[in-house]
């Protein structure tokens, strides 16, 4: 939706997955100048209630520090400009400067607008690595995964999907409901990743019934089960470590038709597991994994896919799916790899 000059649509996007206020992109045309002189205290209004007003962020809040930066950098433009500002826009931010150290550091949100009215609302850490893992806030190449899935819908519909290392959510979450899958297993190895994602599908899963749902003890590898319209969903603990022959023998079938992984190539310490636990699941029968990965240092990716000749192991690059669906809140290349088994 466009309002004169501004994106309204593309604004609120951008703001509501918390990209960086230096980064945000306000005009239609993007020529990074915003005539500041000439917002109306109507236009204020409405971006207000796109952003720090809305009724999702009302209900699931999103950093204050987040919402405190871009109203003063509003704020800020619209005094430079001798722009007559709003009075909600300096009654939001005084709100905002009376957040308790205890509201500054609760439990904070970030949404994911697929489309003009959706949005995947996840529980989120801020801090990269938090609680001895990475798994707690949603990386670049999820939003690639996800961007690429969106894109090639039909591909999944029906398929028995496996996500590893799935951290939060945000993948898994935009398949089931998007893409019609016929199975749906989140996994992770961490406790407080797993914890945070079973409370992300409840908030997000559309149809969860909790009276159906099986929801695991801490001990029990099942994290979550439920069956939603005839998409079997579930949350397990799943070490890529714990993948090898034994495993394969003992759990109950786990037979995906495709596999998927995002921002998992990062240590190398992992690889042999990853390669193993692919190895494991993969047959020769068409199965397949993909893994978006963010290009961060090309030799470490590099490391894992040479490796993966001497698993019985090939890969070629897939397409990148066009930016259109997500706000992508940096520009760090992401490259998708499809890894198939081969003949020994
Ligand atoms: C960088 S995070 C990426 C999370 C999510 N896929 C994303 O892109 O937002 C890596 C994830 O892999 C998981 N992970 C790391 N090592 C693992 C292992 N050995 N077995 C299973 N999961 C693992 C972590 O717990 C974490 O959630």
């Amino acid at each position: 939706m466009e309002d004169g000059y501004i994106d309204l649509g593309n604004l609120q996007k951008q703001f509501l997955c918390c990209k960086p206020i230096n980064k945000l992109q306000w005009n239609t045309a993007n020529t990074g100048t915003i005539e500041y002189n000439t917002m109306s205290l109507e236009l204020q209004e409405k971006i207000l209630n796109k952003t720090v007003n809305y009724d999702l962020v009302k209900k699931y809040p999103m950093k204050p520090s987040y919402q405190r930066a871009f109203l003063k950098f509003l704020i800020n433009e619209l005094e430079k400009s001798n722009q007559e500002v709003h009075d909600d826009l300096y009654n939001a931010y005084c709100l905002l400067l009376q957040v308790s150290d205890h509201q500054e550091n609760a439990t904070q949100y970030r949404h994911f607008v697929y489309n003009d009215t959706e949005a995947i609302t996840l529980q989120e850490s801020m801090s990269f690595v938090s609680l001895g893992t990475t798994g707690l806030c949603t990386w670049q190449a999820a939003l690639g995964l996800a961007e690429w899935c969106m894109t090639n819908r039909k591909i999944l519909t029906g398929k028995k999907i496996l996500e590893l290392g799935c951290g939060v959510g945000l993948t898994g979450l935009t398949i089931l409901r998007n893409c019609e899958p016929k199975e749906y297993i989140f996994s992770d190895t961490h406790p407080a990743v797993l914890n945070m994602l079973c409370k992300n599908i409840i908030i997000n899963y559309p149809s969860y019934d909790e009276h159906v749902a099986i929801i695991g003890s801490p001990e029990d590898d099942v994290k979550l089960k439920f069956d939603c319209n005839g998409v079997n969903v579930e949350a397990i603990r799943l070490p890529w470590e714990e993948i090898n022959d034994s495993w394969r023998r003992s759990s109950s079938a786990l037979s995906p038709d495709i596999i998927l992984a995002a921002d998992v190539l990062y240590d190398d310490s992992c690889f042999d597991s990853l390669a193993t636990a692919l190895c494991h699941l993969l047959r020769n029968d068409g199965t397949y994994a993909i893994i978006a990965a963010t290009v961060r240092n090309v030799a470490t990716i590099s490391k894992f896919l040479n490796l993966l000749g001497s698993y019985d192991l090939a890969f070629h690059e897939a397409q990148l799916a066009e930016k259109k669906f997500f706000a992508h809140v940096d520009d760090t290349p992401i490259r998708i790899v499809k890894i198939l088994k081969v003949d020994a």
